[in-house]
């Protein structure tokens, strides 16, 4: 169900990227619901597609900022794409948000996604996870940046059938008791407050600052 139509899918949707529309429409949907003053966290922003979705639906929400953590070379099953070593992603990334109009509303943040969580220190509403898609990648970073999703916000994983954030969804979110309001398309998840007690159905907008 697509509770948030904005006028330039179509052009969000022609961004390079694995993303599909209705995947982006739904990211969109989601940060429009996460409150200005939470942190919305993408890891893994290639050229931009789901930032560009992601921060088009906050800007027609709440208007959360958008961190847009990538080190912009590529995941290991990219490198073969690129015949220049020095190649990096960043400049069409950072053209697609001014080409959208969302540089003030995007923060690229330039680093390994563990590590910069570990200098991490802002509340997220919304924890998007689509960088390095191995096993052991998906589960480092989840284990990062759930703790500072707040009660109420929400986790996705992009890419949930593939072998590693399948597992990762499988054994740390879906039976941990501390994650409910499972939906699909991509996976999504919020945080409960109290076992048992895990929201209502249609994901309600996160608890915390307007
Ligand atoms: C599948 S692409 C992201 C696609 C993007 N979300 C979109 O919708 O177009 C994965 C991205 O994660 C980045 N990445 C992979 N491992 C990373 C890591 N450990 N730290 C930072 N970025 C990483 C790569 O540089 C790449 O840009």
């Amino acid at each position: 169900m697509t509770l948030l139509s904005l006028p330039n899918e179509g052009d969000l949707d022609a961004i390079e990227g694995w993303l599909g529309l209705d995947e982006g429409r739904r990211l969109a949907y989601l940060a429009s619901i996460v409150p200005r003053g939470l942190a919305i966290v993408e890891l893994g922003s290639w050229k931009g597609k789901s930032t560009c979705w992601l921060a088009s639906g906050s800007r027609a929400g709440r208007g959360a900022p958008v961190y847009a953590v990538d080190h912009w070379q590529g995941s290991p099953e990219h490198r073969h794409l690129f015949t220049d070593p020095a190649y990096t992603t960043f400049p069409e990334f950072a053209a697609n948000v001014e080409r959208f109009g969302l540089a003030d509303i995007v923060v690229p943040v330039t680093g390994k996604t563990v590590a910069v969580a570990e200098a991490w220190d802002k509340d997220v509403g919304l924890l998007f996870i689509d960088a390095a898609h191995e096993y052991e990648a998906v589960r480092a970073d989840f284990l990062a940046w759930s703790p500072f999703v707040v009660a109420g916000g929400g986790v996705v994983f992009h890419d949930d059938s593939a072998d590693g954030p399948r597992r990762v969804i499988e054994e740390f979110v879906l039976h941990s008791g501390a994650w409910g309001d499972f939906a699909h398309g991509p996976f999504s998840a919020r945080k409960v407050t109290v076992a048992g007690r895990g929201g209502t159905p249609g994901h309600p907008a996160p608890t915390g600052p307007a």
